[in-house]
């Protein structure tokens, strides 16, 4: 068999309601088979997305005739925040909600508002956070962070329009992002990140444009590199640029120093300019695996829990949410699910033998269960 098949997310059977001797009771701390703590929840708002960037959403695949989920597959506010609920019951303190883009879902503020009053164990609101393209951003940041909202982070390739339009695909200008980004400043969504995704010879030469933009405006900057992901943007290898050449472009143009972790299971490696100008980070999943303290569980639109970013099947939890299934119950199977954890795909990925993919489970799409 594929080792690669064997390694990624348990096959998905719908999970059992567990009760009686075999139940995990939520206890504020949940760990894996590699003793990893469940802290970080993605979730999902939609599966579509204005943008068509060629490494996540290419045109060819997602056009006029892909079937995205109809309406009545997608949870409900009221099932996203019950289970967000119950994720938070067994220690998750950190909610990102993404997409596609998650401004496309409608009435998103009434969910934010639902999840701003969810509570850890010992009392404390989540971290709750959105990732975004960023385009309509301006029109929506008072209203987000009046719901309740944190901050956000959006995804910005390139500062030069023809480049950026050119990665969106649908002609998209910078300057809406942006001002999409002032908006987010404005209205106290901070600190802001920024993501950018490096693809060697498409958006190397932004990498400095971008870095002089930001230094010193409070915004962070994080270098991605790009990932294997999905089955559909014809990843290579050689196109993904190092985080260690990042690293070491800007740090020709201004010194670095590197910063601590502020959190286990980071993405992101920290690097503060010298002279007082902020930071940048390098998001290094291809060249440095963080697989080792991953805590992140991802909910797809249509409530399905996926337990890698590269895996093939989640655990669907909607019949769960629809059936007659009670809280204990529920928070029970996710306890299942999670101690049956064992994924670290970009870990295995380097030992992977090439061309061993043949007849392997599709890998899910990043756009239909987040960053
Ligand atoms: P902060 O809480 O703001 O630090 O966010 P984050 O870095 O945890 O999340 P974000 O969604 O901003 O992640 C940035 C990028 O890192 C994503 O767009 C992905 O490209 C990548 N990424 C995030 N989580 C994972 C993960 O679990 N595995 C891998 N391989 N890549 C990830
Ligand atoms: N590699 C790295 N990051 C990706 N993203 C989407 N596809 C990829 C990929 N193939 C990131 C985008 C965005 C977030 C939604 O996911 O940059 O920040
Ligand atoms: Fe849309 Fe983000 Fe995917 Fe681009 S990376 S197609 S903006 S979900
Ligand atoms: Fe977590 Fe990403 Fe590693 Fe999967 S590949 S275990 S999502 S860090």
């Amino acid at each position: 068999m594929n080792q690669h098949v064997v390694r990624v997310s348990e096959i998905g059977r719908a999970p059992r309601a567990a009760s009686g001797a075999h139940a995990v009771p939520a206890t504020g701390v949940l760990l894996d088979r590699l003793a990893r703590p469940l802290t970080d929840l993605r979730i999902s708002v939609t599966d579509r997305c204005n943008f068509r960037c060629s490494y996540c959403m290419p045109k060819e695949v997602f056009d006029k005739d892909y079937q995205y989920l109809p309406h009545s597959a997608l949870l409900s506010f009221e099932e996203i925040t019950r289970l967000a609920r119950l994720f938070a019951s067994h220690g998750v303190r950190k909610i990102r909600l993404t997409g596609g883009e998650p401004l496309l879902r409608k009435n998103l503020e009434v969910l934010v508002e639902q999840l701003a009053a969810l509570r850890t164990p010992d009392g404390q609101p989540l971290d709750l956070t959105l990732t975004t393209n960023g385009s309509l951003l301006a029109r929506k940041a008072r209203a987000l962070k009046a719901a309740g909202l944190n901050r956000v982070t959006v995804s910005l390739d390139g500062l030069d329009d023809t480049v950026f339009r050119r990665m969106n695909d649908v002609d998209f200008p910078v300057a809406e992002v942006l001002a999409g980004i002032e908006a987010a400043k404005a209205a106290g969504l901070g600190p802001i990140k920024v993501n950018m995704v490096v693809k060697r010879g498409t958006n190397e030469q932004e990498i400095l444009p971008m870095a002089r933009h930001f230094r010193g405006s409070g915004v962070v900057l994080r270098f991605i590199e790009y990932m294997d992901v999905g089955a559909t943007n014809g990843w290579r290898m050689d196109e993904v640029l190092p985080s260690a050449d990042v690293v070491s472009r800007v740090g020709a143009e201004f010194p670095l120093q590197p910063l601590e972790a502020t959190a286990a299971g980071e993405t992101a490696q920290r690097w503060a300019y010298a002279d007082g100008g902020g930071e940048i980070g390098v998001i290094s999943s291809v060249t440095q695996a963080f697989c080792h303290d991953c805590s992140r569980a991802r909910l797809s639109t249509e409530g399905k829990l996926y337990l890698c970013l590269f895996a093939s099947q989640g655990h669907d939890l909607r019949p769960l949410l629809r059936g007659d299934a009670d809280d204990a119950q529920i928070a029970s199977a996710l306890g299942h699910i999670w101690q049956g954890r064992s994924d670290r795909y970009s870990e295995l990925r380097a030992q992977r033998v090439p061309d061993t993919d043949a007849g392997a489970p599709r890998r899910v799409e990043m756009s239909y269960i987040g960053g």
